[in-house]
Formats: C-alpha cells, structure tokens, sequence
C-alpha cells in the first residue's frame, strides 16, 4: 500500500519511520510520500491560503496549490482523503475498508479548511473522495488526523503486525466489541489480585469472565 501526505507541515510526518509502520516500510509492505504543499504555491511568497469569498475570519486554502499538488500523486486507483472536522466519522469500519486500498492520500487542511472545489474537481472526474474527521472536536490542521488514519489502517494489512492473530479479537473488531481487561505478573500488586478465575487453568470459566468483563466495561463508557 502506497500513503502520501500533502501537508505545509511536512516534518509533522516523522513519526511513520517508527515501530511497526516502520518496520513496514524497511520490509515494503507501506511505502510513504511526504509532499510539503508550499512546494507547489503559485507566487514567490509560497503563498497557500487567501481570504474567503463571502467574509468571516480566517483564510481558505487555494485550490490551485492544492491541485497541483494532488496531481503529481494522483493516479486511477487512488483514493483521496480530505481530513477536516466536518467530514465523516473514522472508525475501525472505515480503517477497514480502508486498508483495500492501493493508494490512500491525505489531504492535509489548515485554516478554515481547503476550498470546496478541490473535493468537487476529483469527485466529477471520477475519483473516489472522502472527507473525514477523527472525531468531533477541532484540531488545528489535518496531520495528526491523517497519521491517526494512517496508523489504525496499516495495522489491518497483512504483514504490518507481528502476530496477526492481534487483530481478531480486539476492542472494535464487531461493532459494540470491547476487548476485557488485561493482567500479567505478579499475581498481586500493591494489594491487588489479579482475579482468580485467570489462575485457574480452565478455560471455558476464563472465556466466560472475559466476555463478561469485556461487557461490563462496554456498558461503563456509554
Ligand atoms: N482537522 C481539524 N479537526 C479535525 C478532525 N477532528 N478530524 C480531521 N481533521 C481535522
């Protein structure tokens, strides 16, 4: 799978040469472009946004940067993500659909967002197009939201994790599913026992317990 960033902070990017997205990327499962967008500004301020149509604070950034720059790593089987907090919800479907993808690229937004035609442009031409948020709060541009996207999609494809094994049985693997709670050694730690029932060897009473903590914690954060 190839991920490209379009972003004005490339150095935001950094992190993807860590832990196992970078594994990944050693052993070419991912391969990932970083692409700073001021590269692509049309005047000699590397000028990226400008005021909006209609009034109000802050800037709009412009379509012509950002489709020249979309352009050099658009190709028919990309899928191009728009990251701004008015687009749909991310979640561990969406990771999943996701991580079918040859080629995902992340749009990264500062300011009031990226002019609307942008979107318009690649979806009339026949691009697949999303616009997604990470969750409903506002962050103060689109890359860690990306690199949220990006991380919780690599995992899903095969070869990213040592044991895929991880995958299966994790909180949000089924809508609803939250995963039970976790113990290692020691048995007891500043007063408190691991519980019982996970020392004792029998498994159909460990399943047992597990689903119903797992239940227990799915109910306690709603
Ligand atoms: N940009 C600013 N806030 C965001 C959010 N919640 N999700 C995605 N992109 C964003």
């Amino acid at each position: 799978m190839k991920l490209d960033f379009i972003s004005i902070f490339p150095e935001f990017f950094e992190p993807l040469k860590l832990s196992l997205i970078g594994k990944a990327r050693d052993k070419s499962i991912i391969e990932i472009g970083v692409h700073d967008l001021r590269d692509q500004a049309i005047n000699v301020h590397r000028q990226v946004d400008d005021t909006p149509y209609g009034g109000g604070a802050g800037m709009v950034m412009m379509p012509e940067v950002w489709g020249k720059a979309i352009d050099k790593v658009i190709t028919q089987e990309s899928e191009l993500i728009i990251l701004t907090p008015a687009g749909q919800l991310f979640n561990q479907r969406m990771a999943e659909e996701l991580s079918n993808s040859a080629h995902l690229i992340f749009a990264c937004g500062r300011y009031e967002g990226i002019d609307d035609r942008v979107r318009q442009y690649y979806l009339n031409e026949g691009f697949k197009v999303r616009e997604v948020s990470i969750g409903d709060y506002v962050l103060n541009g689109g890359e860690v939201a990306a690199i949220v996207i990006a991380e919780a999609v690599s995992r899903l494809i095969p070869g990213v994790l040592g044991n895929p094994e991880s995958i299966v049985d994790e909180s949000h693997s089924e809508d609803g599913y939250i995963e039970y709670p976790a113990f290692t050694k020691p048995a007891e730690w500043r007063g408190i026992k691991v519980p019982e029932v996970l020392l004792s060897g029998n498994h159909a009473e460990i399943a047992k317990w597990r689903k119903s903590a797992g239940e227990s914690r799915a109910n306690h954060n709603q």
